[in-house]
């Protein structure tokens, strides 16, 4: 049997250039030294998508691999001295424990890996995102493995024609289940259409068994017991032969879709799909945004990238992307633009509550005389 690859790509921000915008490229280059030491890899590619530092990794170590990870946690260490020295804003802001403990999951960083068996010619791509959540690829996940508006592959392509399994997290109550398309596919929708609780964290063919798409999962507002971002995802997907074309699986990011995060991470706005060019966000630190990285494997070696989104087909979903920001930036700091109360608990609403507290009263007919003087009370301050 052939030996199978592992793609791992883990990412943390530990550093921004200026503020959250963009990552200094000598925390890339101290990135790509760091891997290049080291024997572990078959191949690696460093790239950066706003303020957070990817790094695409092939090896032959499995998944949740302790020697990989902890590579990729000393990279990210390595990166935050230079950031510190640099004074970048936020150094180390990704690394949310002081000592490794064979994992990054749960610590900091997003991890999306893979482990499969290469097939005769492997098309990947991987979705880099800033600026917004996991849930983020709940959409386009969707349309790729389950919209024949979107893949046609699914009604003309005999691998295709059976459906696909979608994982979904719940990462609230830290649980996970199953759904099989298209017989199930409104029941998934029931779920995944709450893509701040709901996540796809994987999707398989039902014809091969075979994984198809991965996703970074954690939130890492939760993760750290207080609001400390939006943990920008990403995802891997394999394509064509039984699986997408590469062009199916670019086709969701046409129509630009709204995501919660952008600024502060309170915020919904469009994830634009952009070239690795365009991957700094700066208006109102966004809008969110989308690159797609492709590469084809090569006995593990990373022979790319394509930066996908750079072809001209996608101006118009920018254009497009644009004026939902514009539409949206004019709303404020009001819903459905400012995100809903429930998760602006992680930030003011606790402390703005617990000031103004006592001064809510119960409304009661005939209740005039208070109001009058609650009134004068705040006449008097
Ligand atoms: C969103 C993000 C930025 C920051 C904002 C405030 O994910 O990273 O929008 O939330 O720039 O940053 P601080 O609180 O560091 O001043
Ligand atoms: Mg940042
Ligand atoms: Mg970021």
């Amino acid at each position: 049997m052939p030996e199978k690859i592992t793609l791992t790509v883990i990412k943390a921000d530990i550093g921004g250039w200026v503020g959250h915008s963009s990552v200094h490229p000598r925390l890339i280059e101290t990135a790509r030294k760091t891997l290049a030491e080291s024997d572990l890899l078959v191949d690696f590619h460093v790239t950066h998508v706003g303020d957070d530092i990817n790094l695409i990794m092939t090896h032959r170590r499995g998944v949740d691999s302790p020697e990989i990870h902890h590579l990729a946690w000393n990279t990210f260490l390595r990166c935050t001295e230079v950031a510190r020295e640099m004074k970048l804003y936020g150094a180390g802001q990704d690394l949310l424990s002081d000592a490794f403990s064979g994992n990054v999951r749960g610590m900091g960083p997003g991890v999306a890996e893979m482990e499969f068996e290469e097939r005769k010619s492997e098309p990947v791509i991987i979705f880099m995102a800033d600026k917004t959540e996991p849930g983020a690829w709940n959409f386009p996940l969707y349309k790729m493995f389950a919209d024949p508006f979107n893949t046609i592959g699914l009604v003309i392509d005999p691998k295709m024609h059976q459906g696909f399994r979608f994982e979904v997290y719940d990462l609230i109550e830290n649980k996970r289940v199953i759904f099989s398309l298209p017989e199930e596919m409104y029941d998934l929708l029931v779920f995944i259409g709450a893509p701040g609780r709901y996540c796809v964290k994987a999707v398989y063919s039902k014809a091969t068994g075979e994984i198809a798409a991965v996703s970074s999962t954690q939130r890492l507002n939760f993760l750290a017991g207080r609001y400390v971002g939006k943990d920008d995802p990403v995802c891997i997907v394999r394509c064509q032969s039984g699986l997408p074309a590469v062009g199916e699986a670019l086709e969701p990011f046409a129509h630009p879709h709204l995501v919660a995060g952008w600024m502060r991470g309170s915020h919904m706005g469009p994830l634009m799909p952009v070239s690795l060019a365009q991957a700094t966000p700066t208006r109102f630190d966004g809008p969110p945004r989308v690159v797609a990285l492709g590469f084809q494997l090569a006995n593990g070696k990373l022979i790319g990238p394509q930066d996908l989104f750079a072809d001209v087909a996608f101006d118009q979903a920018r254009r497009i992307a644009n004026e939902i920001a514009s539409y949206l930036r004019q709303l404020g700091p009001f819903e459905p633009h400012r995100l809903p109360l429930e998760d602006m608990e992680y930030t003011t609403l606790p402390e703005v509550m617990a000031r103004i507290k006592h001064r809510f009263t119960k409304i009661t007919p005939g209740a005039e005389k208070e109001v009058a003087a609650a009134r004068e009370e705040l006449g008097a301050k």
